[in-house]
């Protein structure tokens, strides 16, 4: 199938809409959400309307159907990942899913392969987005554990130069972004899952910013564990994935506890069932997870590689046009070389905050702000940036019409 952005932008309804008094909208906040295309919004409103029951539970049709709409949904994810069905966990959030793996990390007993003790040593990046972040700082906190990072570069690169001291025989975690939401930045694994590996730590991605964006394969990167979430890859809200390899699913012991999740229980102990059911207790998210099974189908169907070749071309587009800007300053590479689609910057002395409400009134949507990654932005030596990030809609009238308002925003702050 030919990729074509004016067509895959007619199957999402939002673009229908006008904003801000009749104007064309501009959507270059799907760093933040994704729109939706109309076959997720059926079928999410098509579960509640045709098969509406509690998934896993219930001796009729409909509980059938809805096990079946999850179940499916679970292959689809698997597929798309290049993982096992029994390797996903669903949960609200890829937040959620960072969290959970925090707080099964930090309650393994001693013997358990994840357990921590004072003195072993969890790695992240200056790059995390806070959700990758403060879970760790957090399990360091309960733990004894120590807290290393990566520094990033004044390019917006990850300082890999000292793998060695910081990734050591101390280390029992290496948790990273694939992709910075506010640089754009994909950062290269091979080095990192190999030297992870050969000192006997375990690999966590937060692959929110590139599995909805690029071709991302878990047994190609050789990870041990990812999150993601489905409201960035065009599918709903409330929809987060738990990637781990079966054995360290196995091994890892569960975080909340509840329904569905046990194998027996008495009035004093309870024993789990396999992973992922004793990682989801409680009724699922079902209208969702039927949505998200869908989103990624459609996404597969379009086929992931020219979806990251269209971002990489706009990416490029929107690199070149604003580098000719009078005191824009892009942060973050400047060339598409392993960059993906989010472009973050500042403009003189306009504060990002008036900036994006003057971009609002001409019906551009960006986000502005630290962008939930504070020490990033702090590194990088400023307080806040406009963040323009592009999918599979947008198109270089998008980017044309981002760097006009720009342009008017300059002469109207003076
Ligand atoms: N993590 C999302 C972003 O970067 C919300 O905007």
């Amino acid at each position: 199938m030919s990729f074509d952005a004016v067509v895959i932008r007619a199957d999402f309804p939002i673009f229908d809409r006008k904003i801000r008094d009749g104007k064309r909208l501009v959507y270059l906040d799907s760093g933040a959400t994704s729109q939706k295309p109309n076959i997720v919004i059926d079928a999410e409103s098509d579960f509640y309307r045709l098969h509406n029951a509690a998934a896993h539970r219930g001796a009729h049709q409909l509980a059938e159907e809805a096990t079946d709409g999850i179940e499916s949904a679970r292959k689809v994810v698997a597929d798309f990942l290049g993982g096992k069905e029994d390797e996903i966990v669903f949960t609200k959030s890829s937040t959620e899913a960072l969290n959970l793996l925090a707080y099964a990390i930090g309650s393994a007993p001693t013997g358990n392969k994840f357990h921590l003790k004072a003195g072993d040593e969890i790695v992240v990046s200056e790059m995390e987005h806070h959700a990758n972040l403060i879970p760790w700082q957090q399990l360091a906190a309960r733990t004894g554990a120590i807290l290393k990072w990566f520094e990033v570069t004044p390019e917006g690169r990850l300082d890999l130069s000292n793998i060695d001291s910081i990734i050591t025989t101390k280390t029992k975690i290496v948790a990273l972004t694939h992709q910075s939401n506010v640089l754009g930045t994909i950062v290269p694994l091979d080095d990192l899952v190999k030297r992870t590996h050969d000192v006997g730590a375990v690999c966590i991605l937060d692959a929110c910013q590139s599995v909805p964006h690029m071709p991302v394969n878990v047994a190609d990167l050789d990870i041990d564990f990812l999150a993601f979430s489905g409201h960035k890859a065009v599918g709903p809200t409330g929809v987060g994935v738990l990637w781990g390899r079966a054995n360290l699913l196995e091994e890892l012991p569960p975080f909340l506890f509840g329904g569905s999740m046990i194998e027996s229980v008495t009035m004093t102990e309870a024993t789990w069932a396999p992973a992922p059911r004793k990682f989801e207790p409680g009724v699922p998210n079902m209208a969702q997870i039927v949505g998200f099974g869908v989103a990624l189908k459609y996404l597969t169907k379009i086929g992931m590689g020219a979806i990251h070749k269209h971002e990489i071309e706009l990416t490029k587009y929107a690199l070149d046009a604003m580098s000719g800007i009078d005191s824009l300053r892009i942060l973050g590479p400047l060339n598409t070389d392993m960059r993906g689609g989010a472009v973050s910057f500042t403009l003189g002395e306009i504060h990002p905050h008036d900036l994006g409400q003057f971009l609002d009134d001409a019906g551009i949507a960006v986000r502005t702000g630290h962008h939930c990654a504070w020490p990033l932005t702090r590194k990088m030596g400023v307080a806040a940036t406009t963040r323009a990030s592009f999918y599979l809609y947008n198109t270089t009238e998008d980017i044309d019409q981002l760097c006009e308002s720009i342009l008017a925003a300059q002469k109207y702050f003076g």
